[in-house]
């Protein structure tokens, strides 16, 4: 049988585009604090890809607990086992910031099917202002899939025992900064 060659249309693909052989992703959240489930897929990622940048948004209508630049200290610190990991932080659109930083996957992760809806949404919307971006999804691990900033801070507000949930710089910054139990 004949075979039917697929059309790819490589200029709308940026990681099918020329004889790119290097793949950088983007890893883009809060990290309002970065949790041991954020760490595990950075972990994960930066044996994925070539090079990992950890974005954190500067998200004009959330209330961070921690200023970027101690949200950046933190992932800093606790990244610099990972030599293809490196941290920054932007706002506006996502794609925009890849494209300066010649970066071609979204990194995301999915702890449940409430994760799910939303980060499909994003996707979607991401290929549609940059053709051919892809994201690329993890799946959270067990250890990890109930973990999020929100809830954290929440428990560790109550006087709740995060440590394991968090590393260690975390927990200490968590305990200066939030006024614990009732
Ligand atoms: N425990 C986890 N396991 C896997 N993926 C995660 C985990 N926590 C967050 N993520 C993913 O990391 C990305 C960035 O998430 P984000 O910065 O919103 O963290 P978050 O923990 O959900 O914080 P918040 O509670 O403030 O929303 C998202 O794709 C999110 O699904
Ligand atoms: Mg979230």
């Amino acid at each position: 049988m004949k075979k039917v060659p697929v059309p790819v249309d490589r200029k709308a693909s940026p990681t099918l585009s020329g004889n790119r052989r290097s793949v950088t992703a983007v890893y883009p959240g809060s990290f309002d604090p970065i949790t041991n489930g954020h760490l595990d897929l950075i972990e994960r990622g930066s044996r994925l890809f070539d090079r990992l940048i950890v974005a954190i948004l500067e998200n004009a209508a959330k209330e961070p607990l921690f200023s970027v630049e101690e949200r950046m200290e933190m992932l800093r610190e606790v990244t610099r086992p990972y030599p293809n990991v490196s941290v920054d932080s932007f706002h506006g659109l996502l794609v925009d910031y890849m494209k300066e930083r010649s970066a071609q996957v979204i990194l995301r992760g999915i702890r449940a099917i409430s994760d799910y809806e939303y980060e499909l949404q994003m996707a979607l919307m991401n290929n549609r202002l940059w053709p051919g971006v892809e994201t690329v999804f993890l799946m959270s691990s067990e250890a990890y899939s109930f973990v999020s900033s929100r809830l954290i801070k929440q428990v560790f507000e109550l006087g709740g025992d995060v440590s394991g949930l968090v590393p260690p710089i975390v927990e200490a910054r968590l305990k200066n900064r939030v006024r614990r139990g009732a």
